[in-house]
């Protein structure tokens, strides 16, 4: 008799399946970390919204959505950004070939990143008026990886 157990795990093993039939591995990482950056974006959007009044500023808010970001970019990036994943490589990539010239200098942005974003979410909750300086701080970091690495979007 099947268990529930066995056709449990012939399901998951068949959507594992199904999974690496739609995707390269190369594929799956470009998604990943594309998916990484939009909930980034969604983060940094939080506190833009805020500055700009079409949120109401909330300092827990704001504090949780710098913290995000700083969380976010201590994660371990290695396996995210597979070697031959370029924009080169992938037309859908726009990471440029350069992050594998200077792994240590484009790693070395997401600690940038982690420690502007901890800043922002120690000042963020004194008031709306600190949201600018952080936005600022937190921008500059993806900015300056993006100018770097990224190749223009279109
Ligand atoms: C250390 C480098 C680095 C940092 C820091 C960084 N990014 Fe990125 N980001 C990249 C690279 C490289 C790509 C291109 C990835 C690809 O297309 O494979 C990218 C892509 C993106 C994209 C486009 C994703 C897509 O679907 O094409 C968005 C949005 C984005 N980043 C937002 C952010 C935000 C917001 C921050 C800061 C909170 C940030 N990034 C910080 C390197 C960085």
């Amino acid at each position: 008799m099947t268990s529930f157990k066995t056709l449990t795990m012939t399901a998951v093993l068949c959507a594992v399946a199904a999974a690496a039939v739609a995707q390269t591995p190369a594929e799956q990482a470009v998604n990943a970390r594309k998916s990484l950056m939009h909930v980034m974006a969604f983060n940094l959007g939080q506190l833009g919204a805020m500055a700009k009044g079409q949120m109401p500023y909330d300092a827990k808010a704001a504090q949780a959505a710098a913290g995000n970001i700083a969380k976010l970019a201590t994660l371990d990036q290695a396996a995210l950004w597979m070697k031959g994943t370029d924009h080169d490589a992938d037309p859908k990539s726009h990471a440029l070939p350069a992050i594998w010239q200077n792994e240590a200098d484009f790693l070395g942005g997401f600690a940038k990143l982690a420690s502007a974003a901890g800043t922002a979410e120690k000042s963020v909750g004194g008031g709306a008026e600190t949201l600018k300086a952080a936005l600022g701080q937190i921008g500059g970091a993806c900015g300056g990886c993006h100018k770097s690495y990224r190749a223009a979007l279109n």
